[in-house]
């Protein structure tokens, strides 16, 4: 199991509870949409697994380390291992495409010699090789999520996160993103969407987990397994 949570309950620092005691366990190589309302605790949930966000009770588990005890060092280390996508894609405006991609290896003390290379490799993949020297405010916004994909997907990480990876995108390029995201389990990552696209759900049959005011009211695992 990758991810391992027990009536998990959060808080805003508000007092808001944002989460109010969901379970969810996840196995590696799994992919899950997660579906609900704005303001269900999609988001939180994902800030949650990367440790942006500590549990105020019950208990979660990323990786096997227990978030509710780990030190710094142990959330830098899973957010390593964790590749994240954001709606607005969070691009360095300032930086190359080239710049971008490698920020992230540089943090893992990925060679520098093999750098160019591993970069062009992911552009590739996500159909981008040639916007390699470009700024990001040369491309469209597909191409920015895209680039924001080849980012997340670089360090091979383990567990990819995507919160509302195709909010500011048109059909066909939402598609394309998903699509990509689909082969990055292929690979043998753990893909997490949370989505209020719901036509994204009919292009892939997926594990889909269903949040309302912060509790899991619906998750296809569980229908499969009791056979409604
Ligand atoms: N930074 C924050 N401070 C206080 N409350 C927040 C914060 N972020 C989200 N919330 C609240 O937590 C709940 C869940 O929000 P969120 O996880 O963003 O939902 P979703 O991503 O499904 O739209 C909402 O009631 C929202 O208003
Ligand atoms: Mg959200």
């Amino acid at each position: 199991m990758i991810i391992d949570m027990q009536q998990l309950l959060t808080r805003y620092p508000s007092g808001r509870v944002a989460l109010g005691g969901v379970n969810l366990s996840v196995s590696q190589g799994e992919f899950l949409f997660l579906i609900g309302e704005s303001g269900a605790g999609k988001s939180t949930l994902l800030a949650m697994l990367y440790g942006a966000l500590a549990p105020a009770s019950g208990s979660l588990q990323v990786f096997g380390i227990d978030m509710n005890a780990a030190p710094a060092r142990k959330i830098s280390a899973l957010r390593r291992r964790c590749g994240i996508i954001f709606q607005d894609h969070r691009l360095l405006f300032r930086r190359t495409v080239f710049e971008n991609i490698a920020l992230p290896l540089r943090v893992q003390g990925y060679p520098e010699d093999r750098m160019v290379a591993r970069v062009g490799k992911v552009l590739e993949f996500v159909g981008l090789e040639d916007a390699i020297w470009s700024y990001p405010d040369t491309l469209s916004g597909g191409e920015q999520q895209r680039v924001a994909i080849a980012r997340a997907m670089a360090p091979q990480p383990q567990l990819i996160l995507a919160d509302e990876p195709t909010g500011n995108l048109d059909r066909e390029t939402a598609d394309q993103v998903l699509h990509y995201l689909i082969q990055l389990q292929q690979h043998g990552s753990t893909v997490i969407i949370a989505t209020h696209d719901l036509q994204l759900l009919e292009q892939y049959p997926a594990r889909v987990v269903e949040l309302h005011a912060g509790v899991v009211v619906n998750d296809s695992a569980d229908e499969a397994s009791h056979g409604h």
